[in-house]
C-alpha cells in the first residue's frame, strides 16, 4: 500500500543521482538549495518528493533516501522529447525569458505536456494524505495545480514558478495560454521571484479570464488565489562553511597558480543556456583586451558553462557560438601554456565551485533575463571578508537584492564592459565594503526564511 504524505513536494526532477561506484548503483541526494532547504520538514513529515527521476522508461519502485520518500514518475523518450525538451524548453523556457531566443509552438509538444502534467498530477494524487499540503515546483508543471485540484479537492495546493513570468504580451503568444493559466490558477498560494512577475500574472488573469482581483488576491470560481512574490535563496550557511573549509582554500590557492598567478581572475559559472549572457560577458572581456586596459596573464578569465538541455537546438548553436568566441579570444591574446579564457565544459562538486568563488577577484554574472540566479549569491557567500567583486545584470531577480554588485545592463556592449573595468579595478576597501553589505543581506534572507514565507503563507504548518 502506498504511504500517504502530510507534506508532498511535486517538481520535474528528483532531487537525487544515481552513482555508480565499484559497479553499485545507489542513489545521493543532489545538493540544491530546495531539497536542502526543505529536507527538515520533508524529514519530520516523512514527506514524499514526486518527480522524474532521469532516464526514459519505466520508472524506479518509490524508496526512502535520508527520510524523504521519493515517488519516481517515469517519461518515455517520446515524452522527453515532446514535454520536457519541446514544450517546456522549446517554448516555454524562452517564452518566459523575454523571448530572447524565438520560442517555438507545436501541437504535439502541447498534448504531451498535458499527459505529462496529468500524470505527475495523477502520482501526486495518490501519496498525499487527506488535507494534505501539496508544493508544486517550476515552469515545467503549470497545469499540475489545476489537475490535481480535480482529483483531490481536500488538498491544499501551493505553486511556485522559480522564472521569470512574462509581460501579458509575450505571455499571450502562447497557444495554450488560458490552459496554463488555469492551471496555475488550480493553487491556493502562487508564488513567484519578483514582485512585477506577480503583478504581470494578476493583470493577465484579468485581461485573459475576466477575473477580479484585490491587491494579489484572484477570485476564481469562488475562491481566493493568492500570489505574491518570494525570492529564493541559497543555504548560506552551508556555502560559508565551505568556503571557509581548509581544504577548499587550499585549492583555490592552487587554482590560482594553476592559471599561473593572475593578478585578476575573472570567473564565470553558468549551465550552458542562451539566457545567461555568456557571449555578452566574453565580448566585455575581449574588448578590454583589445583596448590593452587588460591584459594575459595579468588579467585570465575562467568561463565553468555546464553542459545543459543538449539535444535541443537553441543549446547547440549557443554552444557553437560559445565556443568559437573562445577560440578566437584564445587565438588572439593567448600564449603557450597561457590562455585568456579557461572554458570548462562540465560539472563540478560543490566543493570545487567554492574554490573556484574563493580564487575569484571578479564574478561575472550576466544574464539577459533570469528568475533569481543563485550563482551571484553563491559567490557572495563564499567570499567571507576576501572582498572580490561581482558584475551582475539587471536583469537577474538577484539584482534587487544585491544592489551592491557592479550593475549592467547585458544588452548594452558598453554598458558590461564599465562594469567590468570598474570591478578590476575597484580597490579593496571599496570591494570589502560592498561585499559586507550584500553578506548582511543574504544571512537574513536563505533559502529557510524563503520556504518558511511560503509555506506560512500557504497556511501550511511550518514547524514539523
Ligand atoms: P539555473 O537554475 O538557471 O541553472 P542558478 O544560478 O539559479 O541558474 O542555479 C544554478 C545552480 O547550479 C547553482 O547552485 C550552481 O552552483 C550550480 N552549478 C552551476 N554550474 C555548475 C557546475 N558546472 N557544476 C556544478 N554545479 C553547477
Ligand atoms: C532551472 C529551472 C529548473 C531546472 C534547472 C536545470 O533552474 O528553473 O526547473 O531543473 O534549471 O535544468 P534541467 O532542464 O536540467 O532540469
Amino acid at each position: 500500500m502506498t504511504h500517504r504524505s502530510t507534506f508532498v513536494v511535486v517538481a520535474n526532477r528528483l532531487p537525487v543521482d544515481e552513482v555508480v561506484t565499484d559497479g553499485v548503483r545507489e542513489w545521493r541526494r543532489s545538493p540544491g538549495g530546495l531539497v536542502t532547504a526543505l529536507h527538515p520538514v520533508l524529514q519530520a513529515r516523512r514527506g514524499t518528493w514526486v518527480g522524474w527521476a532521469g532516464g526514459t522508461g519505466p520508472a524506479p519502485d518509490p524508496f526512502e533516501l535520508e527520510g524523504i520518500r521519493l515517488h519516481p514518475v517515469p517519461l518515455s523518450d517520446e515524452d522527453l522529447e515532446r514535454y520536457y525538451e519541446g514544450q517546456s524548453n522549446t517554448t516555454i523556457w524562452p517564452l518566459y525569458h523575454d523571448a530572447v531566443e524565438t520560442p517555438a509552438y507545436r501541437r504535439r509538444w502541447r498534448d504531451s505536456y498535458r499527459t505529462v502534467n496529468a500524470r505527475f498530477a495523477d502520482a501526486a494524487a495518490e501519496v498525499a494524505a487527506e488535507g494534505a499540503t501539496v508544493w508544486v515546483q517550476d515552469y515545467q508543471l503549470q497545469l499540475v495545480p489545476a489537475m490535481l485540484r480535480e482529483r483531490r479537492p481536500d488538498l491544499r495546493i501551493g505553486f511556485f514558478l522559480h522564472i521569470p513570468f512574462p509581460p501579458i504580451e509575450l505571455f499571450m503568444q502562447m497557444p495554450l495560454r488560458a490552459e496554463i493559466l488555469r492551471g496555475l490558477l488550480g493553487a491556493d498560494l502562487v508564488g513567484f521571484q519578483q514582485r512585477l512577475a506577480a503583478q504581470n500574472f494578476v493583470r493577465l488573469s484579468r485581461h485573459l479570464l475576466g477575473l477580479r482581483y484585490v491587491g494579489q488576491t484572484i477570485e476564481v470560481d469562488g475562491r481566493q488565489v493568492k500570489s505574491g512574490a518570494f525570492p529564493i535563496s541559497i543555504d548560506v550557511k552551508e556555502m560559508e562553511e565551505l568556503a571557509n573549509d581548509p581544504a577548499v582554500q587550499a585549492r583555490a590557492k592552487q587554482i590560482r597558480q594553476e592559471l599561473g598567478d593572475p593578478k585578476t581572475v575573472i570567473l564565470g559559472v553558468d549551465r550552458l543556456d542562451y539566457t545567461k549572457g555568456i557571449e555578452q560577458r566574453l565580448k566585455a572581456f575581449r574588448e578590454l583586451l583589445v583596448d590593452g586596459e587588460l591584459s594575459v596573464p595579468d588579467a585570465v578569465m575562467v568561463q565553468v558553462a555546464t553542459p545543459s538541455r543538449e539535444r535541443v537546438e537553441h543549446y547547440q548553436t549557443l554552444r557553437v557560438k560559445v565556443e568559437r568566441e573562445v577560440g578566437r579570444i584564445n587565438g588572439e591574446y593567448g600564449r603557450v601554456g597561457v590562455p585568456a579564457v579557461h572554458y570548462l565544459h562540465q560539472s563540478y562538486s560543490r566543493s570545487e565551485l567554492a574554490a573556484l568563488y574563493v580564487a575569484a577577484d571578479v564574478m561575472m554574472v550576466t544574464p539577459l533575463r533570469d528568475g533569481m540566479n543563485l550563482v551571484a549569491k553563491e559567490y557572495v557567500a563564499a567570499r567571507g571578508d576576501r572582498g572580490g567583486a561581482l558584475v551582475l545584470s539587471e536583469f537577474a531577480g538577484a539584482a534587487t537584492e544585491l544592489k551592491q554588485a557592479f550593475l549592467c545592463n547585458p544588452h548594452d556592449p558598453d554598458g558590461v564592459k564599465d562594469a567590468l573595468r570598474r570591478a578590476v579595478t575597484v580597490d579593496d576597501v571599496e570591494a570589502r565594503r560592498r561585499m559586507r553589505v550584500m553578506q548582511r543581506h543574504l544571512r537574513n534572507h536563505d533559502v529557510g526564511r524563503w520556504a518558511q514565507s511560503f509555506l506560512t503563507e500557504l497556511g501550511a504548518a511550518w514547524s514539523p
